[in-house]
């Protein structure tokens, strides 16, 4: 699949633009189009849905983009929140160190096979391949000059970020933008979190940061939640909302922007359970995203290797999709120990210590005592007195965004097909995310079809999101609502003038059958929940012949 054309066709079609772009536009920002809107929409209430309201174990919360400071000194994103950042002095780019390969290629093209002292370094964002083909004539000259030796010639593979680069190869990596040599300076290192301040004075007193993960908020509302929501561990809590990464290289549409919406969950449970809930809610995420649409095959559970993972972290798994511009993360789950509770603890001075009072109910008679005091008593001096009664929980984070997941469900429905002897661009989304369920069309603006087509409309939209087409010709009508991905097509044509009977076009299959006028609702009601696609009442030749009128 090609990404461009993805691209456009948000973009034609309303669902995706580029931030601000009457004024040229602003990197890393976008901004969702009538139909881009429903269907990210529809995704995040389908998380919610699932997620939070149809589990007796989850609940939700809808907190502040703006947190206090010292939030994320807790949370480490004060000190460790930031990318190696290499700035060229020329042409006054930033790119991000750990992201730029050189290719360093030793010249022996002198008398003799005489070794040049200063060997010839390419450079790119990206990896060996994305310098080889930015640079393939260049190299492929350096190779002719340098025929003789080029088994011995290189290259050796660099990454920016290596601090073991010496300062005279350094000097000789171009820029990866301007080319220019000498001009990047070394790494350093760079917060992403975006600052603001709060109220009129701009001093280290009003400091403050747009949040850059919606789990802080969550973490730092668990005791208020424990004492009012009437939740018992293992519980979660889940939350949407904006987060904001000054990134340094967004990139790949709305895959890596600036401004996204993530879909967190803080899973809180007893240590001993934390592994099985991890592996739970590791395989329940996959099978969410398999179950609305993205092929397996295209979907990978990663499970990091132990010198991948956080030093609190005991396992954590990436959900990868295979796009368009490689396989990258769509969401991570990860098991974060009592990390984050402990450092709101320590930070707040709050007691955010669990106590389990069912447990202990149920066991203090065995333990002959009669209060928790005495038992704690009985275990002073032990690191945890009040073990297994009393604890920080462990957390399981399953942390998806919403943007991303847009995307992977977007480059999924996108498919080209033949119909009628045309090639038509279908967006084949699963109904449930649909922007429009079902589109409503007169064949013709006469004969009193408009009216009855336009009576069913008002009714359907009581009930869902649909559209009313009355312009241009039947074939071209069902085009735009493919590009749409609208699921359904209902047309009131000749027939339902003698009949009361409308033609139902199924989007995937183009298939057509009829359907009593009375029965419109319930029929899009059935299908919409899954119910099979009739198989077709009306003579392919003829349905197809009716959709090359698309032209
Ligand atoms: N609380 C954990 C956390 O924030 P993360 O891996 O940094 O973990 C979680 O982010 C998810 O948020 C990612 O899997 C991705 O879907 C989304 N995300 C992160 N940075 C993003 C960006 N710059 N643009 C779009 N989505 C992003």
């Amino acid at each position: 699949m090609d990404m461009d054309k993805l691209v456009s066709l948000c973009k034609r079609r309303g669902f995706i633009f580029p931030s601000s772009e009457i004024y040229g536009g602003i990197n890393g920002f976008w901004d969702y189009g009538p139909l881009g809107v429903e269907l990210k929409r529809n995704i995040k209430e389908a998380w919610w849905r699932d997620n939070v309201q149809m589990r007796d174990d989850m609940v939700g919360l809808d907190c502040s983009i703006i947190m206090h400071p010292k939030v994320w000194e807790a949370s480490g994103h004060v000190g460790g929140f930031s990318d190696p950042m290499v700035d060229c002095r020329e042409c006054k780019g930033r790119f991000r160190a750990d992201q730029m390969t050189a290719l360093v290629f030793t010249d022996r093209s002198g008398p003799q096979g005489a070794t040049n002292p200063r060997p010839l370094v390419f450079s790119a964002i990206g990896e060996r391949e994305d310098v080889e083909r930015e640079n393939t004539k260049a190299i492929e000259k350096f190779k002719k000059s340098n025929a003789a030796q080029a088994e011995s010639s290189g290259p050796d593979v660099i990454r920016l970020d290596n601090l073991a680069i010496t300062d005279e190869l350094y000097a000789l990596v171009p820029c990866p933008s301007c080319k220019a040599r000498g001009t990047l300076t070394r790494p350093r290192s760079f917060n992403l979190m975006f600052e603001t301040n709060i109220g009129a004075l701009e001093d280290a007193s009003s400091k403050a940061y747009l949040r850059p993960e919606t789990a802080q908020g969550i973490f730092a509302n668990f005791k208020n939640v424990v004492d009012t929501g009437r939740v018992k561990t293992p519980f979660g809590i889940g939350q949407i909302g904006k987060s904001f990464r000054n990134e340094i290289n967004p990139r790949n549409f709305i895959f890596r922007s600036r401004e996204f919406e993530q879909m967190e969950i803080e899973f809180f449970c007893h240590p001993e359970e934390s592994a099985k809930w991890y592996q739970y809610w590791r395989d329940q995420r996959f099978q969410w995203y398999v179950r609305h649409g993205l092929r397996s095959d295209r979907l990978r559970l990663r499970e990091h290797d132990a010198n991948e993972l956080a030093f609190y972290s005991t396992g954590t798994a990436d959900i990868e999709y295979s796009f368009p511009f490689g396989v990258s993360e769509l969401e991570g789950i990860a098991n974060r120990g009592s990390y984050d509770l402990t450092q709101h603890q320590k930070f707040s001075g709050k007691d955010l210590s669990y106590f389990d009072e069912e447990r202990w109910e149920r066991d203090k008679a065995g333990l002959g005592l009669t209060s928790f005091k005495e038992y704690v008593k009985k275990r002073e001096g032990e690191e945890k007195p009040g073990y297994p009664y009393q604890y920080i929980p462990h957390v399981i984070e399953p942390s998806a965004g919403a943007d991303r997941a847009t995307l992977a469900f977007l480059c999924e429905a996108y498919n080209e097909d033949e119909v009628g002897g045309e090639v038509r661009n279908v967006l084949k989304f699963h109904p449930r995310f649909a922007p429009i369920k079902a589109a409503v069309f007169p064949l013709v603006k006469k004969d009193g079809m408009p009216e009855k087509a336009e009576a069913i409309y008002r009714d359907l939209q009581r009930h869902f999101p649909v559209f009313f087409d009355e312009k241009g010709a039947i074939g071209r009508r069902y085009r735009r609502q493919d590009e749409a991905g609208t699921p359904f097509g209902i047309t009131v044509d000749g027939q339902t003038l003698t009949d009361d009977t409308v033609t139902f076009r199924d989007r995937d299959s183009c298939r057509q059958w009829r359907v009593p006028l009375a029965g419109v609702v319930q029929a899009v009601r059935d299908l919409l929940e899954g119910g099979p696609v009739p198989s077709a009442d009306r003579p392919a030749a003829a349905a197809a012949a009716e959709e090359s009128d698309a032209t």
